[in-house]
């Protein structure tokens, strides 16, 4: 997959695996992880399914609704990357935090639908449920910040309040911040982000 690798100044720090949302690419959330962690290595990662030439990390039949069987293919596609990424760059295949925003949230929630292992935490901002009728993995250990928009058109807040049940239900940990607007990243919900995660790492 096309990416960026940055290695960062202090090998104890999560490794913050980064995942834009449609139509973005791999250096769009870079300045967002100089802010939640100076010091961590960045992995930051283009989708590479298209839509009319809009990059995503899976296909969809129309918005909202997923593309399940691609969904899967391209969660274990990615979950197999960041095996070969961790043997590649050297660092702790174990310790990876991703940050993903709307359609890389989704793809970041779908990797913890599917592994107990493939990320140790996740910051999804602007989520959506994206399966619905399967059993979650043990998520025991695993520490998860949803911030979301209570106005948010393309991904309703019921699908924020949904996934965070589902994932308590596996005994992840979650925390919820909520801002009063809609499907835009503000820096409201990026130093929120950067609380929770100064808290937990
Ligand atoms: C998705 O397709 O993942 C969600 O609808 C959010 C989006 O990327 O527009």
């Amino acid at each position: 997959m096309q990416h960026i690798y940055k290695k960062g100044t202090n090998n104890e720090k999560p490794v913050l695996l980064l995942l834009h949302g449609t139509g973005g690419n791999e250096h769009d959330l870079i300045s967002l992880a100089d802010i939640l962690d100076p010091e961590a290595s960045i992995l930051s990662v283009r989708g590479n399914v298209l839509e009319n030439g809009m990059p995503r990390f899976f296909k969809r039949l129309a918005e909202g609704v997923f593309d399940e069987e691609d969904l899967i293919f391209r969660t274990n596609k990615l979950n197999g990357f960041l095996d070969e990424a961790a043997a590649k760059y050297k660092f702790d295949r174990q310790n990876i935090v991703a940050i993903g925003y709307s359609n890389g949230a989704n793809i970041a929630a779908s990797l913890l639908f599917h592994f107990n292992d493939a990320l140790k935490g996740a910051i999804l901002h602007h989520p959506m449920v994206p399966r619905r009728g399967i059993t979650l993995p043990d998520l025991t250990g695993i520490q998860v910040f949803i911030a979301a928009g209570t106005n948010d058109p393309i991904c309703p807040q019921r699908e924020s309040v949904e996934l965070q049940q589902m994932l308590e239900d596996a005994s992840a940990s979650v925390g919820v911040q909520w801002v009063n607007t809609g499907h835009q990243l503000t820096m409201t919900e990026v130093e929120a982000a950067k609380q929770w995660y100064q808290q937990v790492y």
